[in-house]
């Protein structure tokens, strides 16, 4: 008897229930125990069919991803699937939660296909570099046709069940009672002699999709899809289904599915869906320790930064204060907040009834005072440590006893802004990223004295706003901030020795990147970069390298602020966001290195991304052996999905265990002779150096 699938008869209808905590993955179990159960039901006669359902929260949600990568214990999924193929009885899927993956692949084997109204359904194996591989390519486009299933799988989002219905891919929906009305539905069918539909017997016709229509997808996903591996082998697959009979489509299928989870892409793809995971794990943290109650959040500046914050807690339907010194202020930075919710009318996704409740919940305030029912207060002033640390005492003058006091800080030191207060203990740092409504990260910064439920509480919260909260202790530049100041020094060192601002730039884009460290600086603006190295000179926390910091000087005192001044390290003529090389550029850095006695030599894309690269995984090693991040998974995290640092390279500390982290270290000790050390750049890690000497990874998976 299988500890996870049971079968309950019911006259003559069998409901086989998986019941595999958390989300039913088809592992060995499940795969083992659903074959025994189909294959029990071969032997009753009185049986004529078999409902297959799952208990807890969801139907399965695909196969299991902790399984991938190595060699796949017991029978396989397809075996499972043929099973329930090959099966005499009449069958009923009976869906309810998601149906993602390898549980809608299931889903789609059986006969007949019932969901609950508030089901989901979805092929997101694209997020995990994979393919439907069980199937999914060639039977949805059998069900619902070709492009609706070619949209479904290459964006992996989840279909509502009624819209499933809808396409064809769903048969029934039930209210609720789900196993009642699946039972209820198998009887009906068995009533009406319905015949055991298979999705495979439908055949394509090749003629319904119009001439170079897979073409024009290839085309229109381009972008999007640049250096992913798993799009192109979806298309393949679809096309199969088109023009192959069923069962050599699931050969050609089941080919590049093999492809797909062989290759390094899915590696940083699956290691990246694990991490995010895990980062909201806090080992020290009690499971069972109360979250504080947040009804009600309060903003303190109402610039882009503020106002992008803000919005994460009203689309979530929490009011919001929103603070700043003058009214005229306010009303600047709520109509920021209008406009960029009016911007999802036009796509559909709200209706001006819906804005205008959204912007009901915004109340505006110049006075502290109101503050004194607010929950949570979020302070998204510049960064200035005098400014924020008058803001955090008289905050702890107004706010009730237990409200959570946070920092919007990206680089300031949050204890000691803390100690500006009477209550260190709910002070900790959310570092919310650029564009703040968009942006998925949020670094949650716990300082020396910040007590478990307000760490836990700002947790929870960052996921019921659509955030993936990561920890980090408090340093300079917390986890993201510390390690780009690495990736930034070795870009201008390479200027100054004779690489192209352009082709700096196109290495690290060849290598994923959203954009290279100079098209970065001159979008978030060059003024701004310079003032933040400015304090740090001043506070005397850079070592004094003339060499760095020279460039962008001088092409702030060229009057180039970037994009938004139509130049920068690039000209941006007539609003163009793509900015073009300028020679005036290329001259002023050879002046400067000639200035600067630094020789001039060719420099390959390959030494262009290692340099960006291991000064910062060097850091990420500092930053694990200071106890910074709690793992380096959550570093990976922090760059993925602050930075853009694409994820089918797993994030940096990934990308090192994939070229071999003994590999990094040799390299970041041969910078060290041919570049020489006198800043300490190139002193390793005394984690990285262990890692290496151990022959181990930075993951261990
Ligand atoms: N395999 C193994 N573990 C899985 C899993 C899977 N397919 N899906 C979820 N889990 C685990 C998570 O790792 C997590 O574990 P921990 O509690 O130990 O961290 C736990 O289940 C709960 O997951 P979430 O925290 O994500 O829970 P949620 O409620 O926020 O979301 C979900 C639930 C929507 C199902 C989400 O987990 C999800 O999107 N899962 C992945 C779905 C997927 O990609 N399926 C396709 C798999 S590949 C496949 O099926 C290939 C094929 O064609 C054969």
């Amino acid at each position: 008897m299988s500890s996870v699938v049971s079968t309950d008869i019911r006259g003559d209808v069998a409901v086989v229930t998986i019941d595999s905590p958390p989300v039913n993955a088809i592992s060995k179990a499940v795969r083992e125990g659903v074959i025994d159960a189909f294959e029990g039901l071969e032997g009753q006669d009185g049986v004529r069919a078999a409902v297959l359902c799952c208990a807890g929260r969801t139907f399965i949600a695909g196969a299991d991803i902790s399984e991938f990568g190595k060699e796949i214990p017991g029978p396989t999924l397809h075996e499972m699937l043929e099973t329930i193929e090959r099966s005499s009885k009449l069958s009923v899927a009976a869906i309810h939660g998601t149906a993602l993956g390898g549980g809608l692949e299931t889903a789609m084997a059986c006969n007949y296909r019932i969901a609950l109204d508030s089901a989901r359904v979805g092929l997101p194996e694209v997020h995990l570099g994979l393919l439907p591989g069980a199937g999914g390519t060639q039977l949805l486009p059998r069900l619902v046709g070709v492009a609706p299933a070619l949209e479904a799988m290459l964006s992996g989002k989840m279909i509502t069940a009624p819209k499933a219905a809808e396409m064809g891919a769903i048969d029934k929906i039930a209210q609720d009672n789900l196993v009642d009305a699946a039972v209820a539905f198998a009887e009906e069918l068995l009533a009406s002699g319905a015949e055991q539909k298979y999705a495979g017997d439908i055949v394509i016709d090749p003629a319904s999709v119009p001439e170079g229509y897979f073409d024009q997808v290839r085309a229109s996903i381009a972008r999007k899809s640049r250096g992913y591996f798993a799009p192109e082998q979806i298309i393949k697959c679809v096309e199969a289904a088109v023009n192959l009979p069923y069962r050599e489509g699931r050969d050609f299928e089941r080919d590049r599915f093999m492809e797909c989870i062989n290759s390094p892409e899915s590696a940083g793809q699956r290691h990246i869906f694990f991490a995010e995971r895990a980062a909201s794990k806090i080992p020290d943290l009690p499971k069972d320790v109360a979250l504080r109650d947040i009804k009600k959040v309060a903003v303190i500046g109402s610039g882009t930064m503020g106002g992008g914050i803000a919005m994460n807690f009203a689309s979530k339907g929490i009011p919001v204060y929103m603070v700043d010194v003058d009214e005229a202020a306010i009303e600047r930075g709520l109509g920021v907040v209008r406009a960029n919710y009016a911007r999802g009318i036009k796509k559909g996704r709200i209706t001006e009834e819906q804005l205008e409740q959204l912007m009901g919940l915004f109340t505006p305030t110049t006075d502290y005072a109101a503050l004194a029912d607010a929950d949570l207060v979020i302070e998204a002033v510049f960064e200035n440590m005098a400014l924020k640390k008058e803001i955090f005492s008289r905050l702890d003058a107004v706010c009730k006893p237990g409200a959570i006091l946070a920092t919007n800080t990206s680089t300031l030191d949050v204890d000691e802004i803390a100690e500006a207060t009477s209550r260190p203990e709910d002070v900790l740092g959310m570092h919310f990223f650029s564009p703040a409504n968009i942006m998925k990260l949020l670094e949650i910064v716990r300082a020396k004295k910040t007590a478990p439920d307000a760490l836990a509480t700002v947790m929870k919260l960052s996921k019921m706003i659509g955030k993936v909260g990561v920890v980090s202790g408090v340093c300079y530049g917390f986890i993201g901030n510390r390690m780009l100041e690495g990736y930034r020094r070795e870009a201008t060192l390479m200027l100054l020795e004779g690489a192209r601002v352009e082709q700096i730039d196109k290495a690290m884009y060849d290598f994923g990147m959203p954009m290279g460290p100079f098209a970065m600086a001159d979008l978030a603006g060059v003024d701004v970069g310079v003032k933040i190295r400015k304090e740090r000179e001043l506070a005397g926390t850079l070592p004094n390298d003339p060499r760095q910091g020279v460039i962008s000087e001088r092409i702030v005192e060229m009057g180039r602020l970037g994009q938004k001044s139509g130049a920068g390290y690039y000209l941006y003529e007539d609003g163009a966001r793509v900015g073009t090389p300028d020679p005036a550029i290329e001259a002023m850095v050879r002046e400067e290195a000639a200035r600067l006695g630094i020789e001039q030599r060719t420099i390959d894309a390959d030494e262009i991304v290692s340099r960006c690269l291991y000064p910062m995984i060097n850091i990420g090693a500092q930053i694990l052996d200071e106890g910074i991040a709690i793992r380096a998974s959550d570093i990976d995290v922090v760059w993925v999905y602050g930075y853009g640092f694409p994820p089918y390279r797993g994030g940096p500390m990934k990308y090192a265990d994939m070229v071999g982290v003994k590999a990094v270290y040799d390299q970041i000790c041969q910078y060290r002779e041919s570049l020489g050390n006198e800043f300490g750049y190139w002193d390793p890690a005394p984690y990285l150096e262990n890692l290496a000497e151990s022959g181990g990874s930075f993951n261990d998976e």
